[in-house]
């Protein structure tokens, strides 16, 4: 599919962003593991999300949907998974993967994890290496470091500190699913505070965990989760689009519901309110065990800012778009300490700078840092997408706000995180 975009007169509407992508991954496999059926509404409904839902029946669990679009889980507790018999396949999924290898390195069986192009290039060690401190067997089948990834189960103990030298949710929640399995207590501390789904989860579900600061400390020996229902809130990743589009346009008026403001995910609304966006917080209310809002987005001047290396796990996926915002800022903006960007599903790092530049803007990387120039406008650009879904909706939303015509060719990879992406992006345009 291709889309030829012109910057409408007005921005006006309310979205509903789907569900958080990192919450419906967590909420199918944490009660896969527990020991009662749960019911789980607002899942995200995308490519993601349906290969976490295929690996885990793989292994035993029963997942139906119902007639409310409602999806129910039947736990199998903790020790309860089966190996699978054929290959594990995680798509595009980062998360999917990574979880998995805590979640089964302890399951009788030999299993193999693969994944699309793109998962296959991307770092695998960094969990499996640290899943090995405990004991695991997990190892790339072609010793590069990535995907395929074979797991040989095996009983793990713990009574270790796992220091992680990546501040990375995903790691974090591979080994706090590994310990939940293992025996004796596991302390894992991180650098900064990734996102934190896992441990509310967690906690919500009954399991012996203790969080001080950046240290998790789990108790293997004594851990039975309760099954929950949960009700998924908006993912602020896909909000962030709309966020990114209601400042930059000239006209602008968006509310954007139900949007999950978790403290360890809502980087993009702190750098944007200090850059001197509007941004209204309105409704504040706990949904489970994270807290959500509305916004209120609206057309705003904004001056340019430093982002410092503690913000970038708040706002790890929203930086594209916020390197796009920062392109109408009053002055150079610096984005610190990104070097993760270039092992998400593409390289976002330099793809973010030839997106955005193709449109006009002055974004130049100097190590792993963003320089970027502020200017009065961008202008159209014609740009094939690539199989990345936040690539695409950064060219979308530029395209959005640019002062002549764009065409992008290839746009299906919001599939990945937010299928009706271009539905709500024509919902919103008043001409
Ligand atoms: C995710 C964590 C982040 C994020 C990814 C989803 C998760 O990755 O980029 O899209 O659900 O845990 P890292 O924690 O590895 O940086």
């Amino acid at each position: 599919m291709n889309k030829k975009i012109t910057r409408p007169k007005k921005l006006r509407g309310t979205i509903v962003p789907p569900g958080d992508k990192s919450i419906s991954h967590r909420a199918l496999i944490l009660n896969s593991i527990a020991g009662q059926t749960a019911t789980i509404k607002g899942i995200l409904e995308s490519e993601d999300i349906q290969s976490t839902i295929n690996c885990l029946k793989q292994l035993g669990v029963g997942i139906d949907i119902h007639n409310d679009g409602s999806y129910r889980v039947k736990g199998r507790g903790i020790n309860g998974l089966k190996a699978a018999d054929d290959d594990l396949d995680c798509g595009n999924s980062g998360t999917t993967i990574r979880l998995l290898m805590g979640l089964i390195a302890s399951v009788n069986g030999t299993m193999r994890l693969i994944g699309d192009d793109s998962l296959q290039s991307r770092p695998m060690e960094r969990v499996y290496s640290l899943l090995n401190k405990m004991g695991a067997n997990i190892f790339s089948e072609q010793s590069n470091g990535c995907a395929p990834i074979i797991i040989e189960g095996k009983q793990l103990t713990t009574d270790k500190t796992i220091e992680m030298t990546i501040a990375s949710a995903q790691i974090k929640s591979a080994l706090l699913l590994a310990g939940l399995s293992s025996s004796g207590i596991l302390n894992i501390v991180e650098p900064f505070k990734s996102r934190d789904h896992t441990e509310r989860m967690l906690l919500a579900m009954g399991a012996k965990l203790n969080i001080h600061e950046n240290k998790i400390t789990i108790n293997g020996d004594s851990n039975e989760l309760q099954s929950i229902d949960i009700d998924v809130p908006s993912d602020i990743s896909s909000a962030a689009p709309w966020i990114v589009a209601g400042i930059l346009h000239p006209d602008a008026e968006i509310e954007i519901k139900n949007v999950c403001i978790n403290q360890t995910r809502s980087g993009i609304i702190d750098i944007f309110l200090a850059m001197g966006a509007r941004i209204e917080i309105m409704n504040k209310r706990m949904m489970g065990n994270e807290e959500v809002a509305d916004l209120g987005v609206y057309s705003s001047s904004l001056s340019s800012t430093k982002v410092s290396k503690e913000l970038i796990p708040r706002a790890i996926d929203e930086i594209p778009l916020i390197a796009l915002g920062a392109c109408f800022a009053k002055g150079k903006t610096n984005i610190s300490n990104i070097s993760e960007l270039k092992v998400k599903e593409s390289n976002r790092l330099t793809n973010t700078i030839e997106i955005i530049n193709q449109f006009g803007g002055e974004i130049v990387s100097h190590e792993d840092d963003l320089l970027i120039n502020g200017l009065n406008s961008l202008h159209g650009a014609k740009l094939y997408c690539d199989s990345d879904h936040r690539m695409t909706m950064l060219a979308g939303i530029a395209s959005l706000i640019s002062e002549e015509e764009s065409e992008l060719i290839n746009v299906e990879s919001v599939n990945i995180s937010y299928p009706n992406f271009w539905n709500d992006f024509e919902k919103l345009c008043v001409s």
